[in-house]
Parts: C-alpha cells; sequence; structure tokens
C-alpha cells in the first residue's frame, strides 16, 4: 500500500513553532538545527513501517534455545549450511594479497560481468554479454535498485501469493500499489497469463520467481515465455527471480527457462546466495534491458557506489568446472534432503505439500494442527527444538495456516528432525 498523505501538522513544524521567536536569530537557527536533528534521529518514516520478516523471531529464539538447551535444527534459514566453494575460497585469499579491494566500477568489475554473461549464454544460450549486467549487493540489491529505477510512487506492481515477502514489503516502501495474485495448487503456486487478463488495467509490474520461495515450484517454459510475451506487449515490466535456478530435481513437472529466451525487455535476476552457496556474500546481478542502464547507473553509483569487492574478485571463481563439482554435489543432497522430508512429512499427518520443483524448502498446509502459524512454530521450537518457518512471512492471507520447512541443511539433522517431530505430533 502506498504510503498516505500526512494530514496533521508535522512534528518538526510543530517543534519549530515552539522556539520562542524573541531569542537572538543565531541562537534561534542553532536550536532549529539541533530541534531537526533530534526528530530526524527519533522519528520513524511511515514509509518504514512495513512488516518485519516474521521468521525472524524464530531465528531470535532458536539462537536463545541454542544457548540454553544446545540441541536446535535450523529448519528455518533459506541458506545452505556449506561454505562458497574451495576455488572461492582460494580466490579471496590471493585476492586479499593480490588487490587493492578498493571501490569498484558501480555495475561491477568487468571479467565479474563476463564471467556471468558467459553463464547465462551457456545455461540458456541466448546472447549476452558484459554490457546487459549489472551486479548489485545480493539480489535484495538488485530488486530495490529495479524497483527504484523502473517504478514511480503509485505505480502497481503484481506478485504472487504466496511469495517472497521482501518483494512485497520493499515495494510498499517504495510507495508502490502491490496488487497479490492468489496463486494456488492448480497453477503450481505461480501467475498465469490468464490472471494477467483478468486484472482491470496492465500493471506497472510484474514480479515473478521460479523456482519460487516458499512453494519451489517452477513455471512451465511455455507459460514464462506467454506471461514475458503478455508483459512486453502491454507494458508491463517483467521481473523474473532465477536465484534458485541450478537448483531443480528430477520429476520437476517442468525444466528451467529464463525470461531472457524471450524478452530483452524482462529484467533477469541472479545471485550467489543459493546454488553457489555464498549468501553472507551479498552478490548478486541483474540483466537489464538497455533502456534502464543509465538509471540503474545513477540510482546505483549514489546509493552504494559499488557491491562489495572482495566478494566480487572472489565470485569470479564461481563458475568454472571445479566450482560446479562441489555445488551440484550439494544440489545432490538437497535432493536426498527432499526426498526424506516428501516422505517423512505425510507419515507425520502433514499431507497437503507444494510440489517442490526447485530451490530448498517444502511447503505445507498445517490448517489441521493450527490457525496460528507462529504460535505453532514457537511451540514446535520449545518442545523439539526444531525451527521451522511459519507461513506468515509469504501469504498475508492463508499464512496462518502454513509453514515452510527449508531442506538446505545436513541430511542428519533432517532425519533428526523427522524423529524429533514424530515424537511431538505422533506420540
Ligand atoms: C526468492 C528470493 N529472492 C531473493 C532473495 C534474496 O537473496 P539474496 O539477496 O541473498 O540474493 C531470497 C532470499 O531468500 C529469495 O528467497
Amino acid at each position: 500500500m502506498p504510503p498516505t498523505p500526512r494530514t496533521r501538522c508535522s512534528p518538526a513544524r510543530r517543534a519549530l513553532s515552539s522556539i520562542a521567536p524573541t531569542i537572538d536569530p543565531i541562537e534561534r537557527r542553532r536550536a532549529h538545527a539541533t530541534m531537526l536533528y533530534r526528530l530526524s534521529v527519533s522519528r520513524e518514516s511511515r514509509r518504514s513501517t512495513i512488516p518485519p520478516f516474521y521468521v525472524m523471531d524464530v531465528w531470535k529464539a532458536a539462537a536463545q534455545r541454542a544457548r540454553s538447551h544446545g540441541d536446535v535444527l535450523v529448519l528455518a534459514a533459506g541458506q545452505p549450511s556449506t561454505p562458497a566453494p574451495v576455488p572461492v575460497l582460494r580466490a579471496t585469499k590471493a585476492a586479499i594479497d593480490a588487490e587493492l579491494l578498493g571501490y569498484t566500477e558501480t555495475f561491477g568489475i568487468l571479467p565479474l560481468r563476463e564471467a556471468i554473461a558467459e553463464h547465462h549464454r551457456d545455461t540458456y544460450g541466448y546472447p549476452v554479454d558484459a554490457d546487459d549486467v549489472v551486479v548489485t549487493t545480493g539480489s535484495s540489491g538488485a530488486f530495490t535498485l529495479i524497483f527504484l529505477a523502473a517504478f514511480d510512487v503509485g505505480d502497481t506492481v503484481v506478485v504472487a501469493r504466496p511469495g517472497y515477502p521482501a518483494y512485497r514489503n520493499c515495494l510498499a516502501a517504495l510507495g508502490c500499489r502491490v496488487v497479490e495474485l492468489d496463486c494456488g495448487a492448480e497453477t503450481r503456486f505461480q501467475p498465469t497469463v490468464a490472471m494477467l487478463e483478468a486484472l482491470p488495467q496492465p500493471p506497472a509490474g510484474l514480479v515473478v520467481a521460479s523456482p519460487a520461495n516458499p512453494t519451489g515450484t517452477m513455471i512451465d517454459p511455455a507459460e514464462l515465455a506467454a506471461v514475458a510475451r503478455w508483459c512486453e506487449a502491454h507494458g508491463t515490466l517483467l521481473i523474473s527471480d532465477e536465484i534458485y535456478h541450478g537448483i531443480t530435481y528430477a520429476g520437476a513437472s517442468a525444466g528451467t527457462s529464463s525470461a531472457w529466451e524471450t524478452s530483452r525487455e524482462s529484467v533477469v535476476i541472479g545471485s550467489v546466495s543459493k546454488y553457489f552457496s555464498m549468501t553472507g556474500w551479498r552478490l548478486g546481478w541483474m540483466l537489464a534491458p538497455s533502456a534502464l542502464r543509465p538509471a540503474l547507473q545513477r540510482l546505483a553509483s549514489n546509493m552504494t557506489v559499488c557491491p562489495p569487492a572482495i566478494s566480487q574478485y572472489a565470485a569470479l571463481h564461481a563458475f568454472g568446472a571445479e566450482a560446479k563439482t562441489e555445488l551440484d554435489g550439494h544440489v545432490q543432497r538437497y535432493a536426498t534432503n527432499r526426498r526424506l522430508l516428501l516422505e517423512g512429512l505425510p507419515e507425520l499427518g502433514i499431507t497437503d505439500l507444494a510440489p517442490a520443483d526447485g530451490a530448498f524448502y517444502a511447503y505445507a498446509d498445517i490448517g489441521h494442527l493450527t490457525d496460528d502459524s507462529r504460535k505453532w512454530c514457537s511451540e514446535v521450537l520449545d518442545h523439539t527444538g526444531v525451527a521451522l518457518a511459519p507461513g506468515v512471512d509469504f501469504d498475508t492471507v492463508s499464512g496462518h495456516r502454513k509453514v515452510r520447512f527449508s531442506f538446505a541443511g545436513a541430511t542428519a539433522d533432517i532425519e533428526d528432525a523427522l524423529v524429533r517431530l514424530r515424537h511431538y505430533l505422533c506420540d
């Protein structure tokens, strides 16, 4: 929702008028400055009153329990339990000795942009070069940047529900009107052209994610192509979150496809966080249409100057064969974990699961157990030490009866979590 206009006299104005007009003009100016400073440090903007990430409450409680009991199994975090691949770690150590590690070009160092372009050419077969690539501070940085570059206050931007909450919350903070498409199991929790056609008018933007968080479901390539064509024809900017590419499973209904296979007017978002096992390195990228690059350059140079230099030099080595072998090994582990959960949860009576085509999440309906998923997750943590993510982060309507299990961790942890949940739910 866009921020509502201020109707009352602003606190700054009220405070300034309270300064006695009779005092010395220099003193009065100084008092003004002090007052404004105090107000600016104490006053929250309306745009900042977006919902928090509720899962952070679980993380906090899990950290407390880890200190008091030492038995926590974290299935709440959307991050691999493995470090960056060995060639990246090697290159990091070398970069510390060999590179200045000062500011870089705003869009990222050329060799990294070339490596990312090559990665897209090799994976999807479409033409792309270094100039198409904008390296950012995580994909989170890419989202804020493209939202600012492409949308104005009041613009309508469409997202899927359930979906990754930061799209909706950041767009709201920027004053956009967020419209959620209710995406159910019948469309694999993904938006379709039919849903877009049913909107009263074409939106300024659409965000899609495949594989998605929290469901792990994927868009059929033909549907993604149709969505991309619809967006191009209707002047809607398609933003395709492809950060879970590389993490898909045998038997997934659809293959992986990228929005740039159909439309170079769309924005493709990537990240080293998920497949590349580098969440904390805060490095992402986008393939951006040429018309938006001047705006992206102006905004990015002002907001962050450049993405972290050390991560850029390191990430250069994430795309080679040696790293890929290691990373594909992680995907095999996720596949084992996924099988364990998809077989084990129904045995606990949790049978309504989204089809996890990719990513590392199992999204379940637990409406038969609770209508308050935050409370339920907190009780599960208290009784079992298993930390789970409540659905309220991802779904503003039905999230109170949903829970997300992340299986990005160690297989032994998934096995142990299933045993503990069995005792809690079935004994
Ligand atoms: C769908 C999706 N997009 C974007 C992000 C942000 O990732 P990062 O900023 O680490 O690239 C996440 C993080 O969990 C996610 O699940």
